[in-house]
């Protein structure tokens, strides 16, 4: 007797014009076309069916820091926003720099985590690279270049040490490229103005110049066309929603919401990083929550970061119905890339594909934070508009609907040095 397939997604319009049925079976498409009986069917005529999206640059928080953020709200947060991967940044309390710490925090997002997940092991001076690679660290970094919140700077000679020891592994180390003047940072200009456009310039030159092992280099959220630029000439690129959608001039001068690293820039420098839309690889959220209280505070001493997990696709979706960026080009940055320069399993349409799917109506409504699911509860996006999902799949399973969760199996993505 012929199975049950669990799941198949009807309808659904692929790139070229087609219009195929998807069965997913197991986790993995498991064919495209009409299929036998099936345990569920869900009709996605009219709906725009994504492969769900990785997001390669998330800080969930959690321990210490459960206060602005945890495994539970933040996955909420993912999935609620059409990402059904995150890569966990590793400036945590404590820092992920040592194998217990790594699967520490493995074992905390297994038991928490709505979501799939990777962990990136931290990069400073006496970092045991090898050790991080065999115990399952997806990437190297974000690696601070520049300190920022919870970060702290390394030295060129140190990067180049360690980038020769990535470079070993066949790993791949990320990294913040900034560079910063001494300054009165008192508001969204001078923060602008003393991690400047020309200062991000010259860290990715000298980054680029520390690489002499020929490490794979992956640039964290160049906020310029020009950084963009120069680092696809020495890596692959990432760039966040906030530098595409928002301008410090968007802001008053003292709003601390708006205080991030890199910062927001003018809008001239925006619609300049849109005009290099073609050389971005990736388009990652760089999920920075922190709390109203500790927002609430004179300029000079908020943190930096912004939330973004789960506005990241629906802001791109927003530009999509905008005629601002094509569907392929969102699918291609928010997906495949980065699934691609992790080592992930491709989340697609084709049999084999990891079966993870968002499916969002094509119609877009404006940002009300009050909806949203990061704890922090605050979204600088506030009034923009966007496209949120109306169901996600992971691994074959609806976990969300109609804003309503239910448990999938999330899965740890160790990266490719694993050795248990
Ligand atoms: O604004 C930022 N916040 N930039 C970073 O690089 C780190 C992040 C954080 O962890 O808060
Ligand atoms: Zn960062």
């Amino acid at each position: 007797m012929q199975s049950c397939i669990p799941l198949v997604l009807r309808n659904v319009s692929l790139s070229g014009g087609r219009v195929a049925d998807i069965a997913v079976r197991d986790g993995v498409v498991s064919h495209a076309g009409a299929g036998g009986p099936t345990d569920r069917i869900i009709d996605c005529r009219g709906l725009f069916v994504l492969p769900a999206a990785v997001d390669m640059h998330v800080h969930m928080r959690g321990g210490a820091q459960s206060a602005k953020e945890d495994w539970g709200s933040g996955s909420r947060s993912a999935l609620a926003g059409g990402v059904t991967v995150v890569v966990d940044q590793p400036n945590t309390l404590p820092p992920i720099n040592n194998p217990d710490a790594l699967r520490a925090r493995v074992f905390e997002a297994k038991s928490h985590s709505l979501c799939s997940f990777a962990i990136n092991s931290s990069v400073t001076f006496d970092t045991p690279v090898k050790a991080m690679w065999s115990s399952g660290a997806m990437a190297f970094g974000e690696t601070f270049f520049a300190r920022s919140s919870y970060g702290e700077a390394i030295s060129s000679q140190e990067l180049g040490t360690a980038l020769r020891e990535i470079h070993t592994c066949g790993a791949l180390a990320t990294i913040h490229a900034e560079e910063i003047a001494e300054g009165d940072d008192r508001d969204l200009v001078f923060h602008d103005t003393l991690r400047s456009v020309a200062g991000e310039l010259r860290a990715v030159e000298a980054i680029r110049e520390c690489n002499t092992a020929g490490c794979r280099l992956h640039f964290c959220h160049m906020s310029t066309m020009a950084s963009v630029t120069a680092a696809a000439a020495a890596g692959s690129v990432e760039v966040t929603p906030h530098h595409l959608f928002l301008s410090h001039e968007q802001f008053r001068p003292d709003d601390t919401y708006g205080k991030v690293n890199p910062p927001l820039r003018s809008e001239k420098e925006r619609k300049g990083l849109w005009a290099a839309w073609k050389t971005i690889d990736v388009i990652a959220s760089d999920h920075a929550p922190h709390t109203p209280a500790e927002k609430q505070v004179p300029f000079r001493v908020a943190p930096s970061g912004i939330p973004g997990v789960e506005t990241m696709v629906p802001l791109l979706l927003g530009a999509v119905l905008a005629k601002k960026a094509s569907l392929p080009d969102v699918i291609r940055k928010t997906s495949q890339e980065p699934a691609e320069l992790l080592g992930i399993p491709p989340a697609g349409f084709v049999p084999g594909d990891r079966g993870d799917f968002a499916l969002y109506p094509k119609e877009s409504v404006r940002i009300d934070p009050d909806t949203l699911h990061s704890r922090c509860g605050f979204s600088p996006f506030a009034g923009l508009p966007a496209v949120f999902p109306r169901l996600v799949i992971l691994g074959g399973t609806v976990v969300y609907e109609e804003g309503e969760f239910s448990a999938g199996s999330p899965v740890w993505f160790a990266g490719n040095g694993y050795y248990p």
